[in-house]
């Protein structure tokens, strides 16, 4: 047998085992490299006789190209094959359980804030938005609260200049002048937002929420605000039945104006919300003064209505029974997930406020 025939059968039978593809590379040279048996027997040609010259020349290029032709086959299939390898390797098992994962959690005041939202909507209140840094007149004078007057001091206000002319809201009332300013009557809005005021203990923090109610038509009257009022707290509190009285107070920008109590007992230790014989303030409210309607523009002889403001921190501490505001503020992530919401548990009136 030739030499050529030999290395031929010799390779095709190695080609045909079972081989890495370092194997084929190695046989790969072991034919095709410098000193590879192919490349020496191309070194013969010029050796040979010229009469068996061509001969041998055509047969040896014929086995080189069968050679090469079943190397590069032979790599095609290794690499499905490792191809095919990996896809099983990486399969996944859609039978497998689901590995748990950590979903974020909503803040009990951005829930309870999406709750009030879902309550007024519900009888055509609309959500106005207002700036954090306000300007003193807004915060103050066009409220109808004089340069002397103490609630000036009783909010103790962060002012951002030497002038006291921008400052830090300290109740969310500013934005009552800022959409009776940008629309005409009637408004029915509400208001939530940060509220700030230096102050700091265990139910006070210096950045805490509020929302303000605004309703202003040509017939509305304090029967409106009592009727509106009692129908949020029942809703919010999710109680059939609740106790609540208005209380003689003062306010700037209402005349007259008033405190609502809540009716609530102490049971083992814990609140209770509706019945009772003890109260609790929860918000601050009356018939909008006629100078704030004057100061926006707004006709006091045919427009008037209520406005009300509430703190919403104390409204979630009561409902989700947290005695710590502080708490609200620290970014605790084990307190945010003892007390925070499902995010895909958006509260709406008809399917449920917190369940
Ligand atoms: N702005 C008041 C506060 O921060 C709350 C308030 C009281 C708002 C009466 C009102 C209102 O709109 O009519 O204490």
């Amino acid at each position: 047998m030739s030499d050529l025939k030999k290395i031929k059968d010799e390779f095709i039978s190695k080609l045909k085992s079972k081989l890495n593809l370092s194997e084929v590379n190695q046989i790969k040279s072991d034919l095709f490299g410098k000193n590879g048996l192919v490349s020496s027997e191309f070194k013969k040609i010029g050796t040979i006789a010229d009469t068996e010259r061509k001969k041998f020349a055509s047969e040896l290029n014929v086995i080189k190209d069968e050679l090469q032709g079943l190397i590069n086959l032979k790599i095609n299939e290794i690499e499905n094959e490792e191809i095919k390898e990996k896809l099983q390797k990486e399969k996944i098992d859609i039978t497998l359980p689901e590995r748990p994962f950590v979903r974020g959690k909503i803040h009990p005041v951005s829930q309870t804030i999406d709750e009030i939202s879902s309550i007024f909507s519900e009888i055509g209140f609309s959500v106005e938005e207002g700036p954090d840094v306000e300007s003193e007149y807004n915060n103050f004078t066009a409220l109808n609260t004089p340069d002397n007057h103490p609630a000036r001091d009783m909010h103790d206000t962060f002012y951002l200049d030497d002038k006291k002319e921008k400052l830090l809201r300290t109740h969310t009332s500013p934005v009552q002048i800022r959409t009776m300013l940008k629309d005409k009557p009637p408004f029915k809005i509400i208001a939530p937002g940060r509220t700030y005021r230096s102050d700091s203990d265990q139910t006070h923090a210096p950045m805490f929420h509020q929302v303000e109610g605004l309703h202003i038509d040509k017939e509305i009257n304090m029967g409106h605000l009592k009727g509106c009022l009692n129908y949020f707290i029942k809703e919010f509190f999710e109680l059939d039945k609740i106790k609540m009285r208005f209380r003689p107070s003062h306010f700037p920008f209402t005349e007259p104006s008033a405190e609502v109590d809540i009716g609530y007992e102490m049971k083992d230790g814990k609140i209770v919300i509706g019945e009772g014989d003890q109260w609790l303030e929860i918000l601050g409210c009356g018939m909008v003064h006629p100078n704030v309607l004057r100061n926006v523009k707004v006709d006091p002889t045919k427009f008037q209505g209520y406005a009300f403001g509430m703190g919403i921190d104390r409204l979630a501490m009561l409902k989700y029974g947290i005695n710590d505001l502080r708490a609200f503020f620290d970014c605790d992530y084990r307190w945010l997930n003892h007390f925070g919401f499902d995010p895909l548990d958006v509260p709406t009136n008809y399917r449920g406020l917190s369940r």
